[in-house]
């Protein structure tokens, strides 16, 4: 990937330029869905799939960005003295340019212009956080090429500030948090309030990570997203009437049930039980695989999807049919949505040994249930956000 888009950076800028290289993986979420805008803890894991960059300095002050994954709108030039740096309507050049708006909003310096050449290997829009996956890109870009010294932390909240003031997807912090934070061979238990997080070895025995990606186009995403967002907020303030609590996430099952007649509309109670007990499994999950117990871990994974189908209702036909037809294959311990939901993808815990097989069954099974052929995936682990030598 590196090779390539270096090759096409000379063609563009030249070969007189010092390139330096950059990488930020996409993610999956192994269990924890929905719950960090609620305060709960998330299980996620960095994939060696992500996105690149190659880039050298210019003399003046814009930044040229040409992107590899896009047909259309591939260039972009912006300015860094435009003030106040604004979002073109819907491109992907939104991402780069809210970072650089909230670098300087933070009252950091860049001197100079870039010229960026970004390519991908995330499929776009399959819910595996490609968009997060840039703005880490252009946030370790920026620290490391005018030595900014900015705490990563610092840069994962900023990209979820661009997400919500810039973009205007009220998401939560995890797949910043997961994109610039993670480790290789380990997942990742971050508690969404405190942003206290620990690693969890991935040991997987003799399992697999399958992704398997629906092929669904998310076009309702964001908005049908906002409103989870919104039933989960009305539901909070219902309770807050009655009980202290800050988010959804402090409440443990029997509290939930206790008073889950103070929220008044039967779908936002059932929001808030989904990110009960969501927030529940999550830290028992990773408790089990700290034990080594995959098959229980799998069953956790189960129960979340059937949470998000019948209480969160962000499945949809596409990966309910996914997700049943891996339930049914030998050798599968566990399978769910993973990440906003509506389309997107799937995460299935497989006997290694069965993995083609499964691919294979479970492929058939999708395109009789929906018409629709699904791609898979083994997935592979990756460290965080970083600049990489070649
Ligand atoms: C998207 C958001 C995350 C998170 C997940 C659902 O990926 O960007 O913040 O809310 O959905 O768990």
């Amino acid at each position: 990937m590196i090779d390539k888009l270096t090759t096409i950076h000379q063609k563009l800028f030249g070969t007189a330029q010092e390139l330096r290289n950059f990488f930020a993986p996409g993610r999956i979420n192994l269990i924890g869905e929905h719950t960090d805008y609620n305060g709960g803890h998330v299980f996620p894991c960095a994939l060696n799939n992500g996105t690149y960059a190659v880039v050298s300095t210019r003399l003046d002050q814009n930044i040229h960005l040409y992107s590899t994954n896009f047909s259309q709108d591939n260039t972009i030039v912006f300015s860094l003295s435009e003030v106040p740096i604004k979002a073109t309507s819907k491109s992907w050049i939104n991402y780069p340019k809210g970072m650089c708006k909230i670098f300087l909003d933070n009252d950091y310096n860049i001197p100079y212009g870039l010229n960026i050449v970004i390519g991908g290997d995330i499929p776009n829009g399959a819910g595996l956080s490609s968009s997060a996956s840039i703005e880490m890109l252009m946030a370790i870009i920026l620290n490391n090429m005018y030595n900014l010294n900015v705490p990563p932390v610092s840069m994962v909240k900023w990209g979820q500030q661009v997400e919500n003031n810039f973009i205007g997807v009220s998401c939560g912090i995890m797949d910043q948090f997961a994109s610039m934070m993670s480790r290789k061979d380990q997942a990742l238990l971050l508690n969404c309030t405190t942003l206290h997080y620990q690693y969890a070895p991935l040991e997987l025995k003799d399992y697999v990570i399958i992704i398997g990606n629906t092929n669904k186009q998310r076009t309702l995403a964001g908005s049908k997203y906002n409103e989870r967002v919104y039933e989960c907020q009305t539901a909070l303030q219902q309770l807050q009437q009655n009980i202290p609590i800050e988010n959804l996430a402090q409440l443990d099952e029997a509290k939930y049930f206790q008073y889950e007649h103070l929220i008044t509309n039967p779908i936002h109670r059932l929001r808030a039980k989904h990110i009960v007990t969501e927030n529940a499994r999550t830290l028992e999950a990773a408790n089990l695989l700290k034990n080594y117990d995959l098959i229980g871990f799998g069953q956790l994974m189960n129960q979340s999807h059937i949470s998000l189908r019948d209480n969160y209702a962000v499945t949809g036909h596409e990966l309910d049919s996914l997700v049943n037809a891996a339930w049914q294959t030998a050798g599968c311990i566990g399978s769910r949505m993973t990440g906003a939901g509506f389309g997107g993808c799937t995460v299935s815990l497989v006997k290694q040994a069965n993995a083609q097989e499964f691919i294979d069954k479970v492929g058939a099974s999708y395109l009789e249930a929906t018409g629709l052929r699904a791609d898979f995936y083994i997935a592979g682990s990756s460290d965080g956000a970083r600049e990489i030598s070649q």
